[in-house]
């Protein structure tokens, strides 16, 4: 069979699955059963497909038609134009949280500005924590945009913990991310990076190296980024199959309503940011009107919501106010 004739197979079986994306995924499976380019597939659509290629693709499409998540099957996902190895122990990166990545990127050059600082474009001095990391794909792609930072990636599941520590290793990041299996922050206090607990007095412009440790021997941070599992139980049924049966609960649900994880999540990451520091965390669809009144606190300033390109509130940013030294909290 040629390439042309099975890739139209492969549509069509999917589109009378009701598979999401179709063509995408035809394509997708198509190139991955036969490592070919993509260029290569459109430029000789005239080519047979040998009879061992034309057998893997045909069952990569039965699959995908019975609910496999195509990413799932072809073991990769990009994300901020990486490839991310993902398995069903992460929950597979999504194109909204990129903006997680560029709000971070603005707000960090933004504060230089308004400190007068020349922009830290290498992250030098900076210390990042990524709650929730998955499969690691927020901590990696911070860590290629700031070669210099310091950067944590805490994780509840060992399972997934593993993926994004290969992740890290592929990309060539591995020596700059500190991967800690974490119940939020609580693994933190075992992993303090040692040097100067003091944060007596300290102002939002003179947060340097010595203020990187709160009085309990844990590491402080410039800055907090998190997406944390936001959906509710509630809302389970009317999930799409693919997510609701192939990627992991623990990635997805928050609690009965979906957004019960944040409050905890605010106040430890309060206790864990320098003052001036910020926070940046992704909002489900329909979660901003629980979750913005948390940050209704003098303890936060400079609150801002940025929607997504379907202009859904999707990211929940702010920075700790000067006036609240960390230890004053713990
Ligand atoms: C929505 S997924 C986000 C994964 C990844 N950061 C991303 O954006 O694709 C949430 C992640 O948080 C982890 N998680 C859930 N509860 C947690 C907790 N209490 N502490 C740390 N991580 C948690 C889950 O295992 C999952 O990997």
């Amino acid at each position: 069979m040629d390439i042309r004739t099975a890739l139209k197979l492969g549509i069509a079986q999917l589109r009378a699955a009701n598979t999401p994306s179709d063509t995408l995924a035809a394509e997708l499976l198509l190139l991955h059963a036969t490592s070919r380019t993509r260029t290569s597939l459109y430029a000789h659509p005239e080519y047979a497909l040998a009879e061992s290629e034309s057998q893997r693709y045909f069952s990569l499409i039965e699959r995908r038609a019975a609910g496999v998540p195509t990413q799932h099957l072809t073991g990769k996902q990009e994300f901020w134009g990486l490839e991310f190895r993902v398995t069903p122990d992460v929950l597979i990166p999504r194109p909204e949280t990129e903006h997680l990545i560029e709000v971070a990127l603005d707000r960090l050059a933004l504060r230089d500005l308004r400190r007068k600082e020349s922009p830290n474009m290498s992250g030098e001095g900076l210390f990042i924590a990524d709650v929730g990391t998955g499969s690691g794909c927020i901590a990696i792609a911070l860590a290629t945009e700031l070669p210099a930072a310091s950067i944590y990636a805490l994780e509840v599941s060992p399972a997934a913990l593993k993926v994004a520590e290969g992740n890290a290793v592929r990309l060539g990041v591995v020596d700059r991310i500190h991967f800690l299996e974490s119940d939020l922050f609580s693994g933190l206090s075992t992993a303090g990076a040692g040097g100067v607990a003091t944060l007596e007095g300290a102002g939002c412009l003179r947060q340097t190296r010595e203020s990187r440790i709160t009085n309990q021997g844990s590491v402080l941070f410039d800055l907090i980024v998190s997406n944390p599992p936001y959906v509710g139980r509630s809302e389970a049924a009317a999930l799409a199959r693919e997510v609701r049966e192939h990627e992991p609960a623990i990635a997805l649900f928050g609690g009965e309503e979906g957004y019960e994880l944040y409050a905890e999540l605010i106040a430890q990451s309060l206790a864990h940011l320098k003052p001036g520091g910020i926070l940046i965390l992704e909002l489900g669809h329909n979660s901003r009107a629980a979750v913005e009144p948390l940050l209704d606190s003098p303890a936060w300033t400079n609150v801002r919501v940025t929607n997504d390109l379907a202009g859904i509130a999707r990211v929940l940013s702010s920075e700790k106010a000067c006036e609240f030294a960390s230890n004053a909290l713990l």
